[in-house]
């Protein structure tokens, strides 16, 4: 295991489980002081095993930027080196069956959330040096039906990515988001069961397997790391393929003859 984090802090929201667990057990593996941050209570014993603080704090709460930050003051662990912005909800449906408070729910959490928490962050990440990584989605990036509300809201973040690294690269700051795959975390265990969702979702993938939350949070570890000091406003499918060559078990296209 590499050591790219020693003498660094790290905040991981929604770290109690799935791909910000692994996260934070990434970083803290590598040497960094890893502040999780989720709305279960459980995120108090995925820290205590790996030995780092923790806040439960529903993030989409007005007052939610000041309780981290004043953990984050709590646990001197400022300035903030990384902020990766993992929290995150399912849920979608299509347009027709999707009505306000479901809607407002999911680009909330998704977006809202995460461009208010950065912005109270910012003042207090390492410049230069900082480092942000966000939580995209295949659905961000590809138009795939009923997943609306989701959709869009992932879509915001691969644009707040951008837009950021605009804004912050002056500062030293690097702005990075990585789009996950299919990835086998609570959020998708239903589903995976699904033959239909099978069928959609998983035997399409050009590697013919879906993720492990460690593979993401190893990407994630890249961007947050000195190697990828020169990478910012990048958007980095993670999902076998998926949306670059997205295909079926089914053969190959025939060659059109004219
Ligand atoms: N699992 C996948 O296949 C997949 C695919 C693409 C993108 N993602 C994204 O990756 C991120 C992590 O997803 P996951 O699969 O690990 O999901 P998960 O449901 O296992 O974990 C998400 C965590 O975020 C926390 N959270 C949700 N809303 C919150 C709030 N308001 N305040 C504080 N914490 C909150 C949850 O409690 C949970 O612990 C999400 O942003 C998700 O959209 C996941």
């Amino acid at each position: 295991m590499p050591d790219r984090f020693t003498a660094k802090t790290a905040l991981v929201t929604g770290g109690a489980r799935g791909i910000g667990a692994a996260t934070a057990e990434r970083l803290a593996a590598e040497g960094a002081r890893v502040l999780l941050v989720d709305l279960l209570p459980e995120v108090a014993e995925t820290a205590a095993a790996l030995g780092q603080p923790s806040l439960a704090v529903d993030l989409a709460a007005a007052d939610a930027p000041a309780r981290v930050l004043a953990a984050l003051r709590a646990a001197d662990m400022l300035p903030l080196d990384i902020l990766v912005n993992n929290a995150g909800i399912g849920g979608s449906k299509p347009l027709a069956d999707s009505d306000d408070a479901l809607l407002y729910r999911l680009i909330d959490v998704n977006l809202r959330a995460v461009i208010s928490l950065t912005r109270d962050l910012v003042p207090h990440l390492r410049q230069p040096g900082g480092r942000i990584v966000n939580l995209s989605s295949i659905f961000g990036l590809t138009g795939y039906p009923g997943t609306v509300g989701y959709a869009v809201a992932k879509a915001g973040i691969a644009q707040f990515t951008r837009q950021q690294a605009g804004e912050l690269g002056p500062r030293g700051i690097t702005v990075n988001a990585i789009a996950p795959g299919v990835v086998v975390t609570p959020m998708t265990e239903t589903r995976l069961k699904d033959p239909v969702y099978q069928r959609l979702q998983v035997a399409p993938i050009p590697l013919e397997r879906v993720s492990q939350p460690h593979e993401q949070a190893a990407v994630i570890a890249f961007l947050a790391s000195d190697d990828a000091g020169y990478v910012s406003g990048a958007v980095i499918p993670v999902d076998g393929g998926y949306t670059a060559a997205r295909h079926s078990r089914a053969e190959p296209l025939p060659a059109k003859e004219d």
